[in-house]
């Protein structure tokens, strides 16, 4: 069994797999070559050579125990028809939605549109850097794809003031999300995905009152839909206030912490295997800080099934040197 799935399905706690978000990244020179080549992020991802390199290329230099396929989360409005740009310094920008036409939309022409996505999947999962190793597919958790899809861009600090105020757009909005998030999961572990990650990067944009509605149900929903495909799922509810409680509700195979949670607590908190925390800017200080830094999370976690990761994406400037360095801290721990 391959150390992320000993570490999720049998609890082993004696070893610390590790692999990093957005491993595969403007961090990497050999990335930024490729990237500099291919000023369309979406076409990049769409095409299926490029990704499924893009992909490998951190598990050629460090000792990584998985991919994570180069895609989005925002491929899924893209296959919704929605316009998707990512504009240099601004992030993402998104068209209008079209909800009638989203809700015309069909599965055949959704899969056909981001069928590349799948493609790299395949490619990366049956390359011999792989073996006993895991492919994580992914997506975006409803609630967040709701915020991109409404917002038409990454919300700042909070949601426009008119955000929930058509009813009746938000509830079609989610429905369609269900169904192809739904397809979008089953396609991606059909081609060799056998982990999920659900990233839910605005969770802690919510009020307390309002996560039962966009974050628990959604969310439980697409978990025991992973769940029943015989796959682990590991959430990523992040900057949400009560891990505990979304533990307790959604109840994933795994929960990715985000580095504003004290370890200590958390372990207290969760009786199901954990993954990240630390800070990605610990990655632009000094070797001795981080192996500081990356070893306290390890003493903390000793006796709990644990997974390295950072508490969020890794930073473009940092030092693939640093990276390494993190890495082998672990591995030799
Ligand atoms: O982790 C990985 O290496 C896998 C690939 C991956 C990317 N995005 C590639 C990417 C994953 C898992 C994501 C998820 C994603 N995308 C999230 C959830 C995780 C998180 O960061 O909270 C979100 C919110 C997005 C939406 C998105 N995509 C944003 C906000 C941006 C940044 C835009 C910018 O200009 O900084 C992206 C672009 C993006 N996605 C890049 C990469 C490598 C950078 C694109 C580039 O090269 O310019």
């Amino acid at each position: 069994m391959t150390p992320l799935h000993q570490v999720i399905k049998e609890k082993n706690t004696k070893i610390n797999p590790v692999w990093i978000m957005r491993q595969a990244g403007r961090y990497l020179p050999e990335f930024m070559t490729i990237r500099k080549l291919n000023p369309n992020f979406i076409n990049l991802c769409l095409n299926e050579e490029l990704s499924s390199e893009i992909t490998l290329q951190p598990l050629k230099r460090f000792n990584l125990d998985a991919a994570i396929i180069f895609s989005d989360i925002l491929m899924l409005p893209y296959g919704l028809n929605q316009e998707v740009k990512f504009v240099k310094g601004f992030g993402p920008k998104l068209g209008k939605v079209n909800i009638n036409e989203m809700s015309k939309l069909d599965e055949v022409d959704f899969v056909q549109k981001i069928n590349p996505v799948y493609k790299a999947i395949r490619k990366v999962s049956e390359n011999s850097l792989l073996k006993n190793k895991n492919t994580i597919g992914f997506v975006g958790a409803p609630w967040t794809l709701l915020v991109y899809i409404i917002n038409q861009q990454s919300p700042k600090k909070n949601l426009k003031k008119d955000f929930f105020k058509d009813d009746f757009l938000i509830n079609r909005t989610l429905l369609i999300l269900e169904k192809f998030l739904k397809l979008h999961i089953k396609n991606q572990i059909d081609n060799g995905a056998d982990v999920i990650q659900i990233f839910d990067s605005w969770a802690g944009l919510l009020e307390e009152k309002d996560l039962p509605n966009y974050v628990y149900s959604p969310t439980l929903n697409l978990v025991n839909y992973v769940k029943s495909l015989n796959t682990p799922v590991i959430c990523f509810p992040r900057e949400i206030k009560n891990y505990k409680k979304f533990c307790n509700i959604v109840n994933p195979d795994a929960v990715s912490i985000d580095y504003n949670i004290d370890p200590k607590k958390i372990l207290n908190d969760i009786n199901i295997p954990i993954q990240g925390g630390l800070d990605p800017k610990i990655l632009l200080t000094d070797k001795e800080t981080i192996k500081k830094k990356a070893t306290r999370y390890l003493d903390i976690f000793k006796d709990h099934p644990y997974i390295f990761n950072l508490g969020h994406g890794v930073l473009p400037e940092t030092d693939p040197n640093m990276f390494e360095y993190m890495v082998n801290t672990v591995k030799n721990y």
